[in-house]
C-alpha cells in the first residue's frame, strides 16, 4: 500500500486540482503566502488547532500550500486500502466532515467514481468558502456539484447529511480529547457504508484513532483496516501503528516548506470501519514498520490476530518469498 521506508510511490495531487489552486494564487504575492504557510506549519508543529491557524482566506490559501498535498496523500492511500478490502462498495453519497479546503472529497472524488453527490462542513467561514471556489474547477460533475455547509459538529448546529461514506481527516486532532470519542459516534451514525478516519501518525494521533476504534466497535462496526482484527490493540508504547506516504513537492510546496528536496513523507495512522452489509475482508497480517532486508531474505513486522509477530521470510523459501519480496510498510496480507 504505503511507503517501504524512504522508496514510496504516492499520489500527487490531481491535475485540476493543482490548477484550481494555481488560479487562486495567480498574482498574489508569494512572499505572504510562504510567510504565511511558515507559522501554519508552526503552529501545527506545536499542537495548534485549525482555529488559532487560519483566520482568512490567506491562511486558508497557505493551507492549500503547506498542508493539502501531505493530507491528499494520506487520505488518497488510505482510500486505496479501502477500496482494496471493500472491492465492491460503491458510494453514491459522501461527507466529508472538518473538509478544510475539501481535500478528502478531492480524492473520494478521485477514487470513487460513482459518488454523485458529495458534501462538505466545516467550522472554519475561510475554509468552506475556499473548499467551494476549489471544487468548482473539478472534472468530476459531483465534486462540481458538492454542498459545502458551515457547521461545528462538536456543538452540533448543523445536521450531517447521511451518506453512504463518512470521513474525518485530521480533523479529530483539532478537538478536545474528551470530544474524539462523541465525535466519532456522531459521524458514524451519519455514515450508512464505510467510514474512515485519518489522523497525524503521531503518538497522539494513534491514541486518538484507538479511542475511536474502542467505540465504534462497541456501536457495531465491522474493522477493515488497518487491524486484521477487532481485538484490543497488541502495541504498547512507545510503539504505535502509524504509516507513511510519500508525496511530490511542487515549486510552490517547496518554498511554502523552505525545502530542499522534491518529495516529502507524510506519516498518518487511519481506520475504516463498515456497516455490517459491506462485503469487505480485512488482512490476515498488516506489515507495520518498513521490511528488513539482507541475503537470506526479510523480515516483516506484522500485526496479525494473535498479536504482533516478526515473520522472517527465506528467499530460499520460494514460493513465500516470490509473495512477499516486495511487501512494503502498510501492506496488508
Ligand atoms: C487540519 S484541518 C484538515 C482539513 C482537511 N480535512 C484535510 O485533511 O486537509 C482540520 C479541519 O477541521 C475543521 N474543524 C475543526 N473542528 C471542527 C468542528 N468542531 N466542526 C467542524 N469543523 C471543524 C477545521 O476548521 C479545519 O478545517
Amino acid at each position: 500500500m504505503i511507503a517501504d521506508g524512504a522508496a514510496a510511490v504516492n499520489a500527487g495531487l490531481p491535475w485540476d486540482l493543482r490548477a484550481a489552486i494555481g488560479r487562486l494564487l495567480e498574482g498574489r504575492p508569494r512572499s505572504a503566502l510562504v510567510a504565511k504557510a511558515a507559522r501554519l506549519s508552526e503552529i501545527y508543529r506545536a499542537g495548534g488547532n485549525s482555529r488559532e491557524a487560519i483566520a482568512d482566506e490567506t491562511g486558508a490559501l497557505a493551507y492549500t500550500l503547506a498542508r493539502m498535498p501531505a493530507t491528499y496523500a494520506a487520505v488518497a492511500a488510505v482510500l486505496a486500502e479501502a477500496a482494496r478490502r471493500a472491492p465492491d462498495f460503491s458510494p453514491h453519497t459522501s461527507l466529508d466532515a472538518g473538509a478544510g479546503p475539501g481535500t478528502a472529497s478531492w480524492a473520494c472524488a478521485e477514487r470513487y467514481p460513482t459518488l454523485a453527490s458529495i458534501s462538505m462542513m466545516d467550522a472554519s467561514p475561510a475554509f468552506i468558502d475556499l473548499a467551494r471556489r476549489l471544487a468548482r474547477d473539478s472534472v468530476h460533475p459531483a465534486l462540481r456539484d458538492s454542498t459545502s455547509a458551515l457547521g461545528d459538529f462538536v456543538r452540533g448546529d448543523a445536521p450531517l447529511p447521511e451518506s453512504d461514506l463518512a470521513i474525518a481527516a485530521y480533523v479529530l486532532a483539532e478537538l478536545a480529547d474528551s470530544a474524539c470519542e462523541e465525535v466519532a459516534a456522531r459521524l458514524w451514525m451519519a455514515c450508512a457504508g464505510l467510514f474512515v478516519l485519518v489522523e497525524p501518525g503521531t503518538p497522539a494521533g494513534y491514541k486518538r484513532i484507538m479511542t475511536a476504534r474502542e467505540r465504534l466497535i462497541a456501536e457495531g462496526a465491522a474493522v477493515l483496516a488497518p487491524c486484521p482484527h477487532a481485538h484490543v490493540c497488541p502495541l504498547r508504547m512507545p510503539d504505535w501503528c502509524h504509516f507513511a506516504a510519500r508525496l511530490p513537492r511542487s515549486r510552490d510546496h517547496m518554498l511554502a516548506k523552505t525545502a530542499t528536496v522534491p518529495f516529502e513523507d507524510e506519516k498518518f495512522s487511519y481506520l475504516v470501519v463498515a456497516r455490517p452489509h459491506v462485503i469487505g475482508a480485512r488482512a490476515g497480517g498488516r506489515v507495520l514498520a518498513p521490511p528488513r532486508r539482507n541475503k537470506a531474505g526479510l523480515t516483516l513486522k506484522l500485526c496479525r490476530a494473535d498479536g504482533i509477530a516478526d515473520v522472517a521470510v527465506a528467499r530460499r523459501d520460494r514460493t513465500a518469498f516470490a509473495r512477499l519480496r516486495h511487501a512494503r510498510w502498510g501492506d496488508g496480507y
